[in-house]
């Protein structure tokens, strides 16, 4: 997929004779580990640190600077001496061949692995990042990243760049798609298993956007303004858990500035917080272009420019031979990066190229978005349908004939056989176009229900839909809105005239059935309407099983909202999204390339609302939602009883949850804490949940550990966590606004 061109400060380097000769072997055979008595690093029983600085000791000054940045785009550009041992990624940093350290092969890797099309490889496009999100489930979400990594290094990489979990501060953001929802609990303990399955296939994994990339618009100039006990309390916990509990190799500085600094140059981001406080051992690289400095950024903790080399190559040296940057500086971030290569074991298990099982990779897709679906609404139990009873269904609307879109921009998966909507194009998927998988829910639907008479209208005109809806016993309304990054939605409604749409339908047909695929909240002026209402976000390579899944009852939907769906833009923090005054977001064609580098000027927003983030905020300013945080129905019926808190190491909330309905079924149980009053937080928090299976009228008893710093304030007097003493009001249910279960207990 090609974008927009950055300015990367790189031009391609044509000499073809030595291409040729760089290209042949590159190519031709899968690296090989090297291990003799001349690389001491090679000795597996020493730490990952000692075999980096074993290594260092080797290293000439030039070998250390190459380590520090990429060389370019290889997916978009030419082969050029420098990329030609590359796997074609979007990005890649040298090793040191001499002795034996291979180069770092990324790929950009959110729902599956980018770049397939131009490259002719096959990748399995997951659910979107949200709906692993939306299923809360902590094992669902390791297979998520087992499977990423899997495919990466099957393809040829050795590094991840997914891991997105800025949290949903604006639910317009464009990339709310590849993140894990708006609670930092959730979205850090789901990153962090994402991020361990990743690297349990010996690849190094990342974790992006640090930090406050909440927004796209203006992302490379706005400058985020909040107080540093919302921030650790908020977007940077996610990013705690992520780091401490998933152990990536790598960390992604996002593009925004944040207090005052961009945050690939902010110290108090990278070194203050990550490296000293969370006690990061790898190594920060930029977002694609976010380097702005050398020096600067150099001791502030960045480790590696991507993927061009425009501040941490000649400038780089040139800072180190004049003394502007110590030694000792220079060979620590070098040791980052090599001990995170020694860490995610892409040293003792180098590239080794294979064919991947797609049907597998299918089937886990599948389940991952059965396991995301959100049942939002069910009227009379209009779901699930009963295939055998039904003559006749409208299936109207999102292409459904044909597939499912999906999410775009550097998390696009390049769909088998091309983008299902257009011309055939067998190439690679193109920035900014939206992406249809071919996964067709009227097929799915009919291979279900053989014996009716299954019809399909695009959902273009509200009279026909409606007229197709009136003859059929049941009509099924898929909805969608594209999402992506680099840009925002301008708000939350559905495009494309579908309100009306599915306004009309649900009218001529009390039997009305909708399936959004998006990737944000929407707003559903006709919530009414319909009998039933499922969220399947964008649901990857086999979405269209997964719904039919779904509907037809062969799977119970257990999915929870990792979002808020709030009633109106008018109720969210920033009623308005602040984007950048126009004039002062291009360069002028006269700028030089030192005066593009060093980024736009930036514009405010300031983060108000502090840690109120999502449910926080609607909780605290008491507007009403449309489908609160942590919501979602199922075809069976929970009930809990008997909640018991105790202290010990861990605070533990024991409870029971029994399955009072007619069939088997998965709870979200979600525990919840009201602080004491002198936190001044007037609203609950998450501080644990657990997915529990159970048989029709099986119950459990459970119990979900609470680790205290979800407990605690981030005091900046003492620039730490402090748990308040006093009473703590403990909540168990099913969603944030349905707690049952209530407790307290006295905390010290
Ligand atoms: C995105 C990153 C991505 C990188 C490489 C940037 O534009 O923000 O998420 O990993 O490009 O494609």
């Amino acid at each position: 997929m090609k974008r927009p061109m950055f300015f990367f400060g790189r031009g391609p380097v044509a000499l073809f004779a030595v291409v040729f000769l760089f290209v042949g072997p590159a190519f031709a055979q899968n690296q090989q580990p090297a291990s003799n008595s001349d690389h001491p690093w090679m000795n597996t029983a020493l730490s990952p640190d000692q075999r980096a600085d074993l290594v260092i000791q080797q290293m000439t000054l030039d070998e250390k600077i190459a380590l520090l940045h990429g060389v370019g785009m290889p997916t978009d550009e030419p082969v050029t001496p420098e990329n030609a041992a590359s796997n074609r990624g979007v990005g890649y940093a040298v090793g040191v061949p001499r002795l034996g350290i291979p180069g770092i092969d990324m790929s950009d890797a959110a729902y599956g692995v980018r770049s397939s099309g131009v490259n002719g490889r096959y990748s399995t496009a997951l659910p979107a990042n949200v709906a692993a999100a939306a299923s809360w489930d902590v094992d669902a979400a390791y297979q998520y990243g087992a499977l990423i990594g899997h495919e990466l290094r099957a393809q040829g990489y050795n590094m991840s760049l997914g891991g997105g979990v800025d949290i949903t501060r604006d639910p317009r953001n464009g990339r709310t798609f590849e993140y894990l929802g708006e609670d930092p609990v959730l979205a850090g303990t789901l990153v962090a298993q994402l991020i361990k399955g990743t690297q349990s296939a010996h690849v190094i994994g990342d974790i992006k956007h640090y930090a406050f990339n909440d927004q796209e618009s203006g992302r490379d100039s706005v400058n985020i303004h909040i107080s540093k006990r919302a921030a650790r309390e908020s977007d940077l916990l996610a990013f705690e858990i992520g780091v401490t509990k998933g152990h990536p190799a790598a960390v992604m500085c996002s593009y925004n500035r944040v207090n005052g600094d961009y945050s690939c140059e902010n110290k108090w981001l990278l070194t203050d917080v990550l490296k000293d406080d969370w006690k990061f051992p790898g190594f920060v690289l930029s977002d694609w272009g976010g380097t702005h400095s050398t020096v600067k950024a150099s001791h502030a903790g960045l480790d590696n420019e991507e993927p061009g080399d425009f501040y941490y190559s000649a400038k780089f040296k040139a800072a180190v031979e004049s003394g502007e940057i110590s030694q000792a500086e220079l060979d620590e971030h070098v040791h980052r990066i090599l001990r995170s290569m020694f860490a995610a074991g892409v040293i003792d298990h180098p590239r080794q190229r294979f064919v991947v099982d797609p049907f597998k990779g299918f089937e886990i897709a599948r389940k991952e978005e059965e396991g995301g679906i959100v049942l939002l609404k069910n009227e009379k139990k209009a779901l699930p349908l009963n295939a055998s009873s039904i003559h006749s269904i409208a299936v109207i609307g999102a292409h459904s004939d044909v597939g499912m879109i999906s999410g775009g921009g550097s998390a696009q998966v390049d769909p088998i056989e091309g983008n299902a909507i257009m011309p055939p194009d067998k190439g690679a998927t193109h920035w900014m176009e939206e992406i249809w998988f071919p996964t067709s829910p009227l097929k799915a639907i009919k291979a279900r229900t053989p014996q009716a008479n299954v019809t399909y209208d695009p959902g273009t005109d509200p009279a026909a839909a409606a007229e197709a809806a009136k003859k059929a016993d049941v009509a099924i309304v898929f909805a969608y809105r594209w999402a992506s990054e680099a840009m925002d939605m301008p708000n939350l409604s559905l495009p494309h005239h579908q309100d009306e749409i599915i306004a009309a339908v649900a009218k001529a047909n009390p039997h009305t059935i909708v399936v959004l695929e998006t990737g944000n909240p929407v707003t559903m002026p006709w919530v009414a309407a319909p009998a039933a209402i499922l969220e399947a976000w964008f649901g990857g390579s086999d979405g269209a099983d997964a719904v039919a899944n779904i509907l037809f009852g062969s799977v119970n939907p257990s999915g929870k909202l990792p979002n808020t769906f709030p009633l109106s833009e008018a109720d969210l923090p920033h009623p308005h999204l602040t984007t950048p005054p126009p004039a002062s977001q291009r360069f002028p064609e006269s700028a030089t390339a030192e005066q593009r580098h060093a980024g736009l000027p930036p514009f405010d927003v300031h983060y108000d609302e502090g840690a109120m983030v999502g449910y926080k905020w609607y909780e605290a300013k008491h507007k009403p939602v449309l489908f609160p945080f942590g919501f979602g129905l199922s075809y069976t019926t929970f009930a809990y009883s008997g909640l018991k808190v105790s202290d010990g190491d861990m605070v533990k909330a024991s409870f029971t949850v029994a399955n009072t309905g007619g069939r088997e079924g998965k709870e979200i149980a979600e525990v919840y804490a009201m602080l004491p009053s002198a936190a001044g937080e007037p609203y609950k928090r998450l501080v644990g949940f657990t997915k529990i299976p159970l048989a029709s009228k099986e119950k459990k008893t459970v119990t979900v550990d609470i680790d205290r710093k979800y407990l605690s304030i981030f005091d900046e007097q003492k620039n730490g966590w402090s748990l308040l003493p006093g009473d703590y009001t403990i909540l168990v249910g099913g969603s944030s606004q349905d707690t049952p279960l209530k407790a307290t207990i006295s905390l010290k």
